[in-house]
């Protein structure tokens, strides 16, 4: 299996960046003019062979359907719901606390922002960070929706992010990950911007298992996000090389054989050909670790205060995509 941790040097990072930067505006400016992901979906199932980033309209999606409950998605704008391109609910696996600072890495529509402000309340602060200036327009927009005065969405890159050392409780992230060329910075920042006794609290794609390389080729047209999904043990090894403690991976949804067979249908493959190395190999999956040292009582506004003095400067440049070989 090819090596996803870095997808190649900077320009390879940076053309990646600019890719999926497009992508993602794209996908922003179609939800905001119809409301809603469907048809824009970038980790959902491609229409065809065509590339990653154009799932099929009328099709139920294994990754990203039904991941919110009735009761959470009262809370929150409808639009902010539907402008979901997650594949998973990290704010209910990450035991948020009231008072505590949340960071959510690739906000997009800012869908699990404002679930985590729901959580940490009035005392805390929920960031919000993306590369893609539409997803950001598109995320205020619906902060101004629910009227949620702890948000803040900023500017710039998940493997270098524009928040000071030591003043984020716990890092949210939804299905993003995956689309980094650079894994080592994105682990790495987010143990600096983690207090000690902070809380990496992720959901992402991950691949159970070696996957011969052409049933990942083939997998690409999928699903856009397991093009640089981690292997389950190499994510492990990361978090660990970094520095984290507590490290665990928990399947919440394993992709099967004949969700791949549905959306390839059309395009040509031979899924059967492949359905031991497809069934079960590929997951949705919560990724946990923490931040070793001693873990406060949430500092109530202390956090945000610090951070709001500090101030978070917005970082340009650029960020990864759905995988090196699709979304061109
Ligand atoms: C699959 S969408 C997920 C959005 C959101 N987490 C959700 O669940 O709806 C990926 C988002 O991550 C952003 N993104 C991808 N790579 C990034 C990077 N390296 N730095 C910052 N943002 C990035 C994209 O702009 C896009 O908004």
């Amino acid at each position: 299996m090819r090596d996803v941790t870095t997808a190649g040097g900077d320009s390879t990072i940076d053309s990646l960046r600019t890719t999926v930067r497009a992508r993602y505006g794209a996908v922003a400016t179609r939800v905001a003019e119809s409301g809603s992901t469907a048809g824009a979906s970038c980790c959902g199932p491609a229409s065809g062979s065509s590339g990653c980033c154009g799932s099929s309209t009328e099709s139920w999606d294994p990754i990203t359907a039904n991941l919110y409950d009735e009761g959470q998605a009262a809370g929150v704008p409808a639009e902010a719901l539907l402008a979901s391109l997650g594949c998973g609910n990290p704010t209910a696996l990450a035991d948020l606390q009231p008072g505590e600072v949340v960071l959510d890495l690739g906000s997009g529509g800012g869908i699990d922002v404002l679930l985590s402000a729901k959580r940490v309340g009035p005392t805390g602060k929920a960031y919000g960070l993306d590369m893609t200036d539409e997803m950001l327009a598109l995320a205020n927009e619906n902060k101004a929706r629910a009227g949620a005065t702890n948000v803040e969405f900023l500017r710039g890159h998940i493997e270098s992010i524009p928040l000071p050392s030591n003043t984020v409780d716990v890092i949210i992230s939804n299905c993003v990950v995956n689309l980094s060329g650079d894994k080592r910075a994105v682990l790495a920042e987010s143990f600096r911007v983690l207090k000690p006794g902070g809380r990496f609290a992720v959901s992402d794609v991950v691949v159970r298992g070696a996957v011969p390389a052409e049933v990942q080729r083939n997998m690409e047209l999928w699903v856009g996000c397991v093009a640089g999904a981690l292997e389950e043990q190499e994510f492990i090894g990361l978090l660990r090389e970094v520095g984290f403690e507590g490290v665990s991976i928990e399947p919440t949804r394993i992709y099967k054989a004949e969700d791949a067979a549905a959306f390839l249908s059309g395009s040509g493959l031979d899924i059967a050909q492949f359905a031991a190395d497809i069934d079960g190999r590929f997951m949705g999956a919560f990724v946990r670790a923490t931040k070793p040292g001693a873990a406060g009582a949430p500092r109530v506004a202390t956090a945000a205060r610090a951070l709001e003095t500090l101030g978070t400067p917005a970082v340009d440049g650029a960020a990864a995509c759905c995988g090196p070989d699709c979304c061109s």
